[in-house]
């Protein structure tokens, strides 16, 4: 059986530059990806980025919308290499932490929890309400990775798209696919 996809589901927090940039290094990486973004994700990408549905669909394998609990990443008869969840709204991680899969972003996510597959959340919001704080920690209990979508200043970032750059190759750090998106702290010395 072969490996599957990547599954990158975009909801809609703010950050849709990350998830492009995470998209990006997956075709670099010549990884097949799933991509699936709420109705809201793609609200926000449009706001963020001015791509439409369609201007997205050409930078994955495949594309299901939302709506289709029939695709199928939303069974875990079908492999996978992970999913990561970038952005992560509040509504989305709660939907996850308290089981609730009525959409296929949140089966999929569902699917990867039951399967004891590589979750990984980037939630972005500020200040974390503690409702927020609550879901992130079962979230993480469960045995989700959480990488909220926070600058290294240590790595003296010039642009926001040096931050992109930094935290989708985080990202793909933690489904161990191969980038050039950042140098870590103190990269070349040994
Ligand atoms: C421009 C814009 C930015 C938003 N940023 C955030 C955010 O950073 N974090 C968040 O949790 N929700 C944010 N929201 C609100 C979510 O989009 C909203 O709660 C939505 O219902 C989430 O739905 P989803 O989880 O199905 O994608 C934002 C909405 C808009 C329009």
């Amino acid at each position: 059986m072969d490996d599957g996809p990547v599954v990158v589901g975009i909801s809609g927090a703010s950050g849709a530059p990350i998830a492009l940039r995470v998209l990006e290094g997956l075709r670099a990486a010549k990884c097949p990806v799933t991509l699936v973004a709420s109705r809201a994700g793609l609200d926000v990408v449009r706001e963020e980025t001015g791509l439409d549905r369609e201007a997205l669909s050409g930078r994955a394998d495949a594309f299901p919308d939302d709506n289709d609990l029939g695709a199928p990443i939303a069974s875990g008869s079908r492999p996978s290499r992970g999913m990561v969840v970038v952005p992560c709204s509040s509504t989305t991680a709660a939907k996850i932490a308290l089981g609730l899969g009525d959409t296929l972003l949140t089966r999929a996510a569902h699917v990867h929890l039951k399967e004891r597959r590589k979750l990984i959340v980037v939630p972005r919001e500020t200040p974390m309400p503690t409702t927020l704080l609550r879901h992130l920690t079962t979230l993480s209990e469960l045995g989700a990775v959480v990488l909220v979508a926070s600058p290294a200043y240590y790595l003296k970032p010039r642009t926001i798209d040096d931050v992109d750059r930094y935290l989708a190759g985080k990202v793909l750090d933690h489904l161990e696919i191969p980038h050039g998106f950042y140098r870590g702290w103190k990269a070349g010395e040994p």
